[in-house]
């Protein structure tokens, strides 16, 4: 399961390289080793996406985080009774995975460097497959898509998380005016750092690795919802829910893992559309971010 040193385009290998750098100086989301030193802290800090996923997959069930980074998600949902696996491939980053798995002392939670474009992982081996915030920094998506596919097992679920190309509008003319400003005035990156990230908690770790990874990227691409469910249809998944919903009017879902039915004027091409559109002012503060699930046809 070690990276593959086949050869690869020079354009893969090169995003590969580059995204690699980043991650190894910026491991993400990072944390303060400090404020993670008993399971009761990773229990505080988990997010509201964690809970959520935390109350809905059942006990024993086998899930795997894509794209792990530093782990706290691996961590966070092995503190119950199931088989996780996290894996990067960013060195640094899993060294501090491994350190808290070690640390709270979980032995249901196991870490492997990997390449997501080119691995030799199980075929149909799990029930749940994370990947948030990965594949659009890689050479390939589409690719890696296809390959978190093939690892999870039919009746299983498939969640990706993906900057939309109309949400990430704002965060990109964002960007481009805080370069252009940090060439006269050398507090204003610390500033944005600031205003940016109010909401974020009290962890200054955690607030830079953000900052970088939403304003110094050297490689990332967008995604709209009519191709990444062009992807469900084309690899056997059915939708099954998003986040933020991505039907015109009704409430957010609150379940990750049920599907959503709702009527087909709410959601069809023309609806997802208009949806995206409203994302361009509400999707901002996270840079377009969203996920989606789809469950894959037994
Ligand atoms: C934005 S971080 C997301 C971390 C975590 N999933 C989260 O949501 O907090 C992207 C992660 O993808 C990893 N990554 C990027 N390209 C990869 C690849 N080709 N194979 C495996 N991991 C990769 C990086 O090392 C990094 O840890």
């Amino acid at each position: 399961m070690t990276p593959s040193a086949t050869a690869a385009p020079a354009a893969t290998t090169q995003v590969l390289k580059v995204v690699n750098e980043f991650y190894e100086s910026n491991p993400f989301p990072g944390f303060n080793p400090g404020k993670y030193e008993t399971r009761r802290d990773l229990v505080a800090r988990a997010s509201w996406y964690g809970k959520m996923i935390d109350a809905e997959i059942p006990y024993g069930a086998s899930v795997i985080d894509v794209g792990c980074g530093t782990g706290q998600l691996p961590c966070f949902l092995a503190l119950k009774d199931r088989r996780v696996m996290g894996v990067d491939y960013s060195q640094h980053s899993l060294d501090l995975a491994r350190t808290l798995a070690s640390r709270l002392a979980l032995k249901n939670v196991e870490f492997r460097r990997v390449n997501i474009l080119d691995w030799d992982m199980p075929p149909r081996a799990f029930d749940y497959v994370f990947c948030n915030g990965v594949l659009h920094h890689t050479s390939d998506p589409y690719k890696g898509f296809q390959n978190l596919v093939a690892i999870t097992k039919p009746g299983g679920f498939v969640v990706v998380g993906l900057y939309n190309r109309y949400g990430r509008l704002m965060l990109l003319i964002r960007r481009r005016i805080v370069r252009l400003l940090s060439l006269f005035d050398r507090k204003a990156k610390d500033r944005a750092i600031k205003k940016q990230l109010v909401e974020l908690e009290d962890d200054e770790e955690k607030r830079r690795t953000w900052f970088a990874d939403q304003y110094e990227h050297p490689h990332e691409s967008t995604h709209t919802v009519a191709e990444v469910l062009r992807w469900f249809d084309d690899n056997g998944l059915d939708y099954v829910s998003s986040f933020p919903k991505i039907e015109l009017f009704g409430a957010e879902p609150k379940r990750m893992f049920k599907p959503r039915h709702v009527a087909q004027w709410r959601s069809n091409p023309v609806a997802h559309l208009l949806v995206q559109l409203t994302w361009i002012l509400t999707q901002n503060a996270g840079g377009g971010y969203y996920v989606l699930v789809g469950r894959k046809r037994p």
